[in-house]
């Protein structure tokens, strides 16, 4: 028997009810549900609507509920279409008739976005938690030999040589704006709309100010018919979500280069790589390739949410189901590629002989005789001709770059570039990537991580324990 019985003849098709029916995906709202029904009862305690026993009778059944989810015993029952439902119904049960004043002023439309904001402000700090740990860790293992360092790439062509502990620093600075939207967007979803009913409020005398002020929102809706169909906050949450995986994926593409034997720049422990089924000799870096595979569904979900939100007229309407399945499939998804690539991170052995040798390639060196001469006051232009033609005849006839330099009356004061390490060490304007300025970004970066952890810290989440 649905909820809704009284107004009907006959029951529902069970193709509708096959169609219709949540639960199988939206059960494991139910913590969040119940926070925002015991909240509900308070105001209805406050507004007169509730008695002090009734709300004690309640309170106590929704403990009950909790705990039977809790605990893995709670059994669904055959007209449990969704979450609210089935612990409503279970509430019942338990409260005898007072359960039937638990959905008082309240409609299933404010109350599912009410309870989907209380979850996703939660999974929100808990994701943004685990990028930190896992920016962390890339400036970490930058910090551990600050020494190493690689060819840095333009058009996957070596351009000039850079430090490794500044090559994954980028990828962490990218995380830690990745952090930063995640908690904007949890700033601006924390709006309660419990009390705006189905559509246009009630004429019960509810306070949503209690209400929300109960859940730790910072304020209660303007509008009801903006409260019960705003997915913003979902799609903004699956957008932080997908700009984060795309930059996962790119992480993860890094790594199946590095790792082939053609660059050789690292290896992967052997936990987090994978053997093949036929080749013996095979360690495929598959947590890299599921990182950036996994960003295909990233993208998608947000662009279904968007799909399934422009055409819907005001207010609720069921559609807006439809949020549920994405947004849980992109927080499932994402926490799954963060925690194995800050592990996979964490076992990379980085092959420091090779990348330097590949960074020592003597063209990496051009541009900073080019900028010597500058020094010596010859316009750019006129030493990147000068060098350009060096280059262009040590490829034409085979010889070391470094001897036709040598060789090069205007340009053998400079031969001193191709010193190791030389072009690092003398790169040292704001940002650059070198040792000399390195210890700026070094100092910056601790003082923004120290900054996110605060944040993270007041919201009751910071996540710094290592990765298993
Ligand atoms: N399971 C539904 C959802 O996710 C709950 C709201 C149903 N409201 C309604 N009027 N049918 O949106």
């Amino acid at each position: 028997m649905t909820l809704w019985h009284g107004r009907f003849e006959s029951s529902m098709a069970s193709s509708l009810w096959h169609l219709s029916e949540s639960y199988p995906f939206d059960h494991v709202l139910y913590h969040h549900d119940i926070a925002g029904s015991r909240a509900h009862v308070q105001g209805l305690v406050q507004a007169g609507l509730l008695s002090v026993d009734e709300e004690q009778v309640l309170l106590e059944a929704l403990g009950e509920v909790e705990s039977e989810f809790d605990r893995g015993v709670f059994v669904r029952s055959g007209a449990d279409e969704d979450i609210h439902m089935a612990i409503e119904r279970r509430v019942t049960e338990l409260a005898g008739a007072t359960g039937a004043k638990l959905h008082t002023a309240r409609s299933r439309n404010d109350q599912v976005a009410t309870t989907l904001r209380l979850y996703v402000r939660d999974a929100l700090v808990d994701v943004a938690g685990r990028v930190l740990a896992l920016a962390e860790t890339l400036f970490a293992i930058g910090e551990s030999d600050p020494d190493r360092y690689l060819p840095g790439y333009t058009h996957l062509q070596r351009a000039q040589p850079v430090l490794l502990a500044h090559h994954l620093g980028a990828h962490a600075w990218a995380l830690t704006r990745d952090i930063d939207r995640l908690l904007d967007t949890r700033r601006r979803l924390n709006v309660s709309p419990l009390g705006a009913g189905a559509v246009a409020g009630t004429s019960l005398p509810i306070d949503p100010g209690t209400t929300a002020a109960l859940m730790g929102f910072d304020r209660a809706f303007a509008n009801s018919m903006d409260a019960v169909s705003d997915r913003d906050f979902v799609a903004e949450t699956l957008f932080d979500i997908a700009l984060l995986g795309v930059h996962l994926s790119r992480m993860g593409e890094e790594l199946v280069l590095w790792t082939s034997a053609e660059f050789g720049f690292a290896t992967l422990g052997d936990a987090f790589t994978t053997g093949s089924s036929m080749l013996p000799q095979k360690k495929n870096s598959d947590v890299a390739e599921l990182a950036r595979g996994k960003t295909g569904r990233l993208i998608g979900n947000l662009t279904s949410l968007l799909v399934v939100l422009k055409g819907l007229p005001l207010a609720y309407n069921r559609d807006l189901q439809e949020d549920k399945e994405p947004l849980f499939d992109s927080l499932r998804n994402v926490v799954l590629v963060l925690d194995a690539l800050r592990g996979t991170y964490e076992s990379m052995t980085f092959n420091g002989d090779v990348a330097a040798r590949a960074a020592d390639d003597p063209y990496l060196a051009a541009i900073d005789i080019a900028e010597r001469l500058v020094q010596t006051g010859v316009p750019f232009r006129e030493a990147h001709e000068l060098v350009g033609t060096a280059v262009g005849s040590s490829i034409r006839t085979g010889r070391p770059f470094r001897d036709v330099v040598a060789e090069t009356p205007a340009l053998a004061a400079f031969v001193d570039v191709f010193a190791p390490r030389e072009t690092l060490q003398s790169r040292r304007s704001r940002g650059a990537s070198g040792p000399v300025a390195w210890p700026n970004q070094a100092e910056t970066w601790h003082r923004v991580a120290a900054d996110l952890h605060r944040r993270l810290r007041e919201l009751g989440a910071d996540r710094t324990e290592p990765s298993a």
